[in-house]
């Protein structure tokens, strides 16, 4: 088994809602494929955490790498597991608090955006984030 996590910039057009949707497909698809995994989602960037089997793993990864819901993908880890970390998730969808607002998100520096997003997930709670995302 294996774990793949990526970091990208999400598509500025979307919003949560669209997200959402495409997560609960997400879920459902990488349940038949015994793929399990988070999503990470702070209006900026997208940073996901994949495990599964490899056979399923990798053709995944590459096509969400061709998405043009997101760019600039970057992959971070790829490691040989013996445990999930999120057996019990098919995708799972966790907001953070968004760097910057809505007004300004559009000149916000994209690259290196990855301790500030990270930064970003402790500063509010679960409910408070995805609020402000929407
Ligand atoms: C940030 C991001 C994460 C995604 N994660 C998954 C995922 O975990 N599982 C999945 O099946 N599709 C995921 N997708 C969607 C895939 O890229 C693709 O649209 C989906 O697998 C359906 O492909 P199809 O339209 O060719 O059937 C993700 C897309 C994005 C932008």
């Amino acid at each position: 088994m294996h774990r793949l996590v990526y970091f990208s910039n999400a598509n500025l057009d979307l919003n949560l809602s669209s997200i959402e949707g495409m997560v609960e497909m997400s879920a459902e698809r990488n349940r038949s494929l015994h793929i399990s995994g988070t999503l990470l989602y702070n209006g900026l960037n997208f940073l996901q955490i994949l495990e599964g089997p490899r056979q399923a793993l990798t053709p995944l990864y590459l096509q969400i790498r061709t998405d043009s819901r997101h760019s600039g993908v970057v992959k971070l880890v790829h490691e040989r597991i013996s445990m999930r970390s999120y057996p019990e998730w098919g995708m799972k969808l966790v907001c953070g608090a968004p760097e910057y607002t809505a007004a300004t998100r559009e000149s916000a520096p994209r690259n290196g955006g990855l301790y500030a997003m990270v930064d970003g997930f402790f500063r509010f709670g679960q409910a408070a984030a995805c609020a402000e995302l929407r």
